[in-house]
């Protein structure tokens, strides 16, 4: 390789190294806040009672307080820790897409939709916690009155699918990365965590349509 051609590089160093910890440590927080969030919000396919019961739960131990700082906090930390990896300039956006279609590998074209779906997360992740932490609880009333209203149930099937993908992806990466999944292993985990991603998306779309058909 010739001096040019490795000019632009800059190596990673210690603090490349802090980023990267940090940046799976926020990514780690998301993931179990979103699967207990999940379940949380998919306690409505058993009814109202249920949603209202779980929520009422969380409250008395002001878990929902804690969820209203941490999470925000989380979420944004992870956005700007994760950003220093993806190019905003349209020459970077091209050279990526370039060599993606040279490699055509599986965990290429997995980094694109991750980078791609983090950006529209953002928006509407900072949208819905902004809607959601500013009710006074969450009731089973108010979230289907919200999800019947507007544009909302549109701005859920997309919000849905994404995050749960980011989040499936993101786990795998993780596993990849820092060693827990090996050559070995890789194909049975492949398989176990795109069924895990079936049954979750399924579970989340189920728990919409009552949002969305339920009148309390
Ligand atoms: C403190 C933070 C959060 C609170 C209090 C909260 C609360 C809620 C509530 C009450 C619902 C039911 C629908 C509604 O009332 O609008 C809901 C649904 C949803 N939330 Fe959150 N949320 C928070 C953070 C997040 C984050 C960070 C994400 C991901 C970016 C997220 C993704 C979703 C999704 C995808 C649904 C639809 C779930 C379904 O219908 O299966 N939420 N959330």
């Amino acid at each position: 390789m010739s001096v040019d051609a490795t000019m632009h590089v800059v190596r990673p160093g210690r603090r490349d190294a802090y980023l990267d910890w940090l940046q799976m440590l926020t990514g780690a927080g998301l993931v179990l806040f979103i699967a207990f969030h999940t379940l949380l919000t998919a306690s409505i396919i058993f009814g109202a009672g249920a949603l209202d019961g779980v929520a009422g739960a969380l409250e008395a131990l002001h878990l929902d307080t804690l969820a209203h700082i941490f999470v925000p906090i989380l979420f944004f930390m992870h956005f700007v820790i994760a950003a220093r990896k993806i190019p905003f300039r349209f020459e970077g956006q091209e050279a990526i897409w370039r060599n993606a279609r040279l490699l055509n590998h599986r965990d290429t074209w997995l980094w694109i939709v991750q980078a791609g779906s983090a950006m529209i997360i953002l928006v509407l992740g900072a949208i819905h916690m902004w809607t959601n932490i500013n009710d006074t609880a969450i009731l089973a009333a108010t979230s289907t009155v919200r999800v019947q209203s507007g544009g909302w149930l549109i701005f859920y099937l997309v919000l849905i699918p994404l995050v749960q993908l980011h989040v499936f992806i993101g786990v795998y990466r993780i596993g990849v990365k820092w060693g827990f999944i090996t050559d070995a292993t890789r194909p049975k985990v492949v398989k176990i965590l795109t069924i895990a991603f079936g049954c979750v998306l399924a579970i989340a779309l189920i728990a919409l349509a009552r949002y969305a058909t339920m009148t309390v």
